[in-house]
């Protein structure tokens, strides 16, 4: 089998991490130009990227591949929940979870917990107030995400150990995973603060499962769907230990990357006058002044659109996977405990499938340009038997809340400020101040 190039710029011990870490999306979007299947280091690990979207599909599809490394290191914060478990126990888990987030059960949040939370938001701000943007999607996304899981039931004291810790764990989880064991364990303030913050979650959630198995009634929510499923084959409840690490799971993956999906939405907005005027009139013209329901999300067309080109341009970093036997793809061998990986930067970066990859052009997904578009080229929810189970709720909160907070609100850019991606959990705006100004004063 023929070999695979290393990319060039590869540092003793450090690898290309510093470099990917220092500019991502430059790095990981030219590994196309290299080859079909190329190798990097992250630190001294060797890793295989494929960069086609056949090659994707393939990788993501197949059942020969683990979570890997990252997700070894994330097992301590996770415990065994949907994002971390393999194998036959995960597709079980995932059997079990996926009801929780069927389209009516969506309906049924947006309608009990988005809608009036963004109506809550859109209210709370006067007119030329300044927001830390990003900070405030962030609080918003972790209310919807602890509403959303626990209803009526769940005390502010709890939400608000939720709203301390998990941004904390967040903070710091990736550095973690690409960091030798033994830096874990180091005494060090940022180690102090992740095992405390996790420490507390351990504390605080299992009261809320046990107490609201003890009750046994259904609120309609996350956690009364995790309670009241069954495994198909044996007809058993999960267990309080795994319903925890299922909570765990959905507050952090689940709440980051909305809350940095509605932050880039509003920074692209308001960067781009002509991207703007059309959003607007769009929610003028299906909203008018009232908030968005679920039922408008479908008719909130371009809005859809402008998301879409975000979750394009600004998506999760890489999705990694490790080979549980020898398995050929591409015409290289991986072998057995090798990490593989694809990146969404690659593929969604590829002026094959996306001219002027750079530029941001909500129009490449009008129905008949998308159509054209080959399988796996875009891919920020995943693919395959890991595919996120939280897509549609997410598209529903980024476009129920950024098309309510405009009814009322044009977020203006604060003058002279740089805002640039960094490498956090996810691609993240290093900062994102912005004004309220009053839309009527603007018209
Ligand atoms: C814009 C928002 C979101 C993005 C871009 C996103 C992206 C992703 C991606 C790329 C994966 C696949 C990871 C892999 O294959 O290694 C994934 C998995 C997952 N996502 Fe999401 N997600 C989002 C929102 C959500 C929400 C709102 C929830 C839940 C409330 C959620 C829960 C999960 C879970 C539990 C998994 C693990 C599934 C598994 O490994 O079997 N996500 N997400």
């Amino acid at each position: 089998m023929p070999s695979v190039t290393t990319v060039p710029g590869r540092w003793p011990l450090i690898g290309h991490t510093v470099t990917m870490l220092r500019n991502p999306v430059e790095f990981l979007s030219s590994l196309s130009t290299r080859g079909d299947v190329v190798k990097v280091f992250l630190g001294p690990l060797p890793v295989h990227l494929v960069t086609t979207p056949e090659l994707a599909l393939k990788l993501l599809a197949s059942d020969k591949f683990d979570k890997g490394i990252v997700f070894d290191k994330m097992r301590p914060l996770f415990g065994n929940g949907l994002a971390t478990s393999n194998g036959a126990f995960n597709q079980r888990q995932r059997r079990m979870v996926l009801p929780a987030f069927h389209r009516t059960r969506v309906a049924a949040y947006a309608e009990a917990v988005i809608t009036s939370l963004a109506t809550e938001l859109r209210d709370s701000w006067h007119d030329g107030r300044r927001l830390r943007f990003d900070a405030v999607m962030q609080d918003f996304v972790m209310t919807v995400a602890g509403r959303t899981l626990f209803s009526a039931e769940l005390g502010p004291e709890v939400l608000a150990e939720i709203k301390r810790s998990v941004p904390i764990m967040l903070e710091r989880v990736l550095v973690r995973a690409f960091s030798p064991s033994f830096v874990e364990k180091l005494p060090l303030r940022a180690n102090r603060e992740f095992d405390e913050a996790a420490a507390r979650l351990r504390a605080i959630i299992p009261e809320v499962v046990v107490g609201a198995r003890k009750e046994g009634a259904d609120h309609g929510d996350l956690l009364s769907a995790l309670l009241a499923a069954r495994d198909a084959d044996t007809g058993e409840a999960m267990t309080d230990e795994q319903v925890h690490d299922e909570v765990v799971t959905i507050l952090t993956t689940g709440a980051e990357t909305t809350a940095v999906a509605l932050a880039w939405f509003f920074h692209e907005v308001g960067t781009r006058p002509a991207v703007r005027q059309r959003f607007h009139d769009e929610v003028d013209a299906v909203l008018g002044d009232r908030p968005a329901t679920f039922g408008d999300v479908a008719k909130l067309e371009y809005t859809g659109r402008v998301i879409n080109e975000v979750l394009r341009r600004t998506p999760p970093i890489i999705l990694m996977r490790r080979a549980r036997e020898d398995v050929e793809i591409g015409g290289v061998l991986v072998k057995k405990g090798s990490e593989i990986a694809v990146s969404q930067h690659t593929l969604h970066r590829d002026p094959r499938w996306f001219p002027d990859p750079d530029g941001f052009d909500p129009d490449r997904w009008e129905p008949s340009k998308a159509a054209d578009l080959p399988k796996g080229a875009f891919i920020p929810f995943g693919a395959g038997s890991r595919f996120c189970p939280g897509h549609l709720l997410a598209h529903t909160e980024i476009a129920i809340a950024a098309a309510t907070i405009a009814t009322r609100w044009d977020l203006v850019p604060v003058a002279g400020q740089r805002v640039h991606a960094q490498v956090k959990a996810t691609m993240q705006p290093n900062q994102l101040p912005m004004t309220a100004q009053s839309r009527k004063r603007s018209a």
